[in-house]
């Protein structure tokens, strides 16, 4: 067992072994309860626009460049599967650029390997659908936090003129001409099928009217460089996107919106530590509700340069939530108020409409002494004045924030795993975690 150096960027760390033995290396977090966080954090470009952006690269022959890319796992796994479509991709983390050359001829084949660690790899169908005609991607694993179906996705580039059969495992779309732009209504404001159809539509012949589409900003973000790509795009941020088709995109230099959840977790550490933290390169305009249920749990928000900044200074109050699609309370952060709640006075129900696997993580809180029961997608949240620190396991990206989360104020030592879940969503976190005061170490277990 040694330690792991957290300054070291996440693909140095990666460096030392392939992607694909990532899996094997055993990380922990050893978290020591107690003290507030207090200090200053920047907040990275989203990992759930960046990782569409990558893929919205495809559309184009020549050079894109993102800026503002996180240092994550995520981002290593789809430069990979971009590298095997044909792309040559590089990822300098210092200045956080990422560099995508698309050639004129593209591969089109997803394979599972990848695709299994990251269901977000499902975004390349609808570009390399546009562009070669044919896509192949191996269904997707990712998340263990659900079903997660793609039969929004397959019905809408049906309806655009596209064939696409499940066979070996593989989603397999094709189409004998370009498509043709229709009316494609979404029974539920997917945020994937919206990207995967928004995609395949861009470059379709004539218009095609999505409705009841998802407004996340990581969305509005992908229109807005779809659109300086040469894209005919109206309606972003609302529920109804217009795409008049064009005939073909030009490559483009882009800066990834800021990640919102990322910045609603660090908001959370603020609370929950009891804590004072100014968050920049962030938007409360993009988490008015959660940032609005901190402010009821007592704690005082305020726009600064930039961002924003939570300080706090007596036990929170509980606050109830239910997640919902933008603009409602994202899922994303569901985890992190869980364990909020799990340490506030009085009780709280949270209600998750998105993901029904995502309550597993409750039962790893309940080791650290949580009071919490869950019944279906509802969840009743007994605070408690104290936590004891115990061994917990991440089960998915933001079930590894909120045991951080509540590591952090947990008495005595809260030893966390799965830890290369957090890395898939979460840049830099113990080396800011450790800057802002929290007694936190990575420890790689198996370095000699
Ligand atoms: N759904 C279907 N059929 C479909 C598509 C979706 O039934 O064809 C269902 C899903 O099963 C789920 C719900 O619709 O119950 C929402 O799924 P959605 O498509 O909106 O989510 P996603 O695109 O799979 C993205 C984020 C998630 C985030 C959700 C909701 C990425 C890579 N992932 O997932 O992020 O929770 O939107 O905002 O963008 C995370 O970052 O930790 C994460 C899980």
């Amino acid at each position: 067992m040694s330690f792991t150096n957290p300054n070291l960027r996440f693909a140095d760390r990666l460096g030392k072994r392939s992607l694909n033995s990532y899996d094997e290396v055993v990380e922990i977090l050893k978290v020591v309860g107690g003290g507030r966080l207090v200090g200053e954090v920047r907040v990275t470009g989203a990992k759930n626009s960046v990782l569409k952006l990558m893929a919205a690269a495809l559309l184009a022959e020549g050079t894109t460049t993102l800026l503002d890319v996180p240092d994550i796992l995520d981002v290593e796994i789809m430069a990979e599967l971009l590298r095997r479509l044909g792309c040559e991709v590089s990822h300098d983390q210092a200045t956080s650029m990422v560099i995508i050359i698309v050639p004129a001829e593209l591969d089109h084949r997803a394979d599972y390997d990848l695709v299994r660690r990251m269901r977000a790899s499902i975004c390349v169908l609808g570009p390399l659908l546009a562009r070669c005609g044919a896509a192949e991607v191996a269904l997707p694993g990712g998340d263990n936090i659900g079903s997660r179906g793609l039969d929004m996705h397959v019905e809408g580039l049906i309806k655009l003129g596209a064939r696409a059969v499940n066979e070996h495992g593989y989603l397999i779309a094709s189409s004998q001409q370009r498509l043709r732009g229709d009316s494609v209504y979404l029974d539920f404001p997917s945020v994937g099928a919206t990207e995967t159809i928004l995609m395949a539509a861009v470059t379709a012949v004539g218009t095609t009217i999505i409705d009841n589409v998802a407004r996340e900003p990581e969305i509005v973000d992908i229109c807005t460089m779809l659109s300086a790509m040469g894209a005919n795009i109206s309606g972003a941020g609302t529920s109804t996107l217009t795409i008049v088709g064009v005939d073909a995109l030009q490559p483009v230099t882009h800066r990834t919106v800021p990640d919102r959840i990322v910045a609603g977790t660090w908001a959370v550490a603020a609370v929950i530590t009891q804590g004072d933290i100014t968050i920049r390169n962030a938007r409360v305009e993009h988490l008015e509700i959660a940032l609005e249920k901190l402010a009821t749990a007592g704690a005082t928000v305020t726009v600064v340069d930039d961002g924003f900044r939570v300080t706090m200074d007596q036990r929170p109050l509980s606050v109830d939530i239910v997640t919902l699609p933008y603009p409602g309370f994202p899922t994303d952060l569901q985890p992190q108020f869980i364990a909020l709640n799990a340490v506030a006075i009085g009780a709280a129900l949270v209600t998750e409409n998105l993901f029904e696997a995502r309550f597993r993580f409750v039962q790893e809180l309940a080791r650290l002494g949580a009071d919490v029961r869950t019944d279906g997608h509802h969840a009743l949240v007994r605070g408690r004045s104290q936590l004891s620190g115990a061994p917990v396991e991440a089960t998915d990206i933001r079930a590894g924030a909120g045991l951080v989360l509540a590591g952090l104020v947990a008495e005595g030592v809260t030893t966390i795993y799965g830890v290369s879940h957090i890395d898939r969503g979460y840049a830099e976190f113990v080396p800011d975690l450790q800057r802002l005061g929290a007694r936190i170490i990575r420890i790689d277990e198996d370095a000699d």
